[in-house]
């Protein structure tokens, strides 16, 4: 079995691949149908966002371009709380622009609630949300999220591009980690 090893890591499955690929043409289809032709410059935010993104993608209608943003921000309870992280920038002008953010998982909000405002001060034409995962449970920082996949309980999950330390993002599935491979 091609993927083994890391299945053993896993605690449970929580959203199989076939759910993953039904998600991504719902929310295609919500896509296509709100833009049109417009064009749309897809954000996708590095790393864990990439496996999403390459399948959405593919499933858009409209005139598209992409690009990579890669932030990261502090965790609530520390001070810095809400301040964002650029680790690498868009290398295009959004100005005027349709952009569309694309995110692997929404957890506190505190990322993309800066993000947006951040993003919203380049004059975009329109600026939304799009992810395929979303733990509303965890939110602390209210953001508007126009286009949301599937609602998981509070765990932490890897796969579908999502990491533990790096790792586990080729998983084709979104599984609950075991305790013992945090406890090692
Ligand atoms: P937040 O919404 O600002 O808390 O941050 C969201 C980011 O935290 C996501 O883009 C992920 O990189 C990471 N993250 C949140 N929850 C998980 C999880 O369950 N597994 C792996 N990464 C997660
Ligand atoms: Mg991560």
């Amino acid at each position: 079995m091609q993927n083994m090893l890391l299945d053993s890591a896993i605690e449970r499955v929580l959203v199989s691949e076939e759910q993953l690929a039904e998600t991504v043409n719902c929310l295609a289809e919500k896509i296509n149908t709100d833009y049109g032709n417009e064009p749309l410059v897809l954000v996708v935010i590095l790393k864990g966002s990439m496996v999403f993104a390459t399948d959405l993608m593919k499933k858009l209608s409209m005139p598209l371009t992409i690009d990579f943003m890669q932030v990261s921000s502090y965790g609530s309870g520390t001070v810095s709380k809400g301040f964002i992280n650029i680790k690498k920038d868009l290398s295009t002008d959004i100005a005027g622009k349709n952009v569309l953010i694309v995110e692997d998982i929404i957890d506190s909000g505190n990322t993309l609630h800066k993000l947006k405002e951040l993003l919203r001060g380049r004059n975009p034409k329109s600026i939304r949300i799009c992810t395929v995962l979303d733990k509303p449970d965890r939110r602390v920082t209210e953001v508007e999220v126009e286009y949301s996949g599937i609602t998981i309980p509070d765990e932490f999950v890897v796969g579908y591009g999502l990491d533990y330390d790096e790792y586990f993002r080729n998983l084709p599935y979104v599984g609950i980690l075991k305790k013992s491979v945090y406890q090692k």
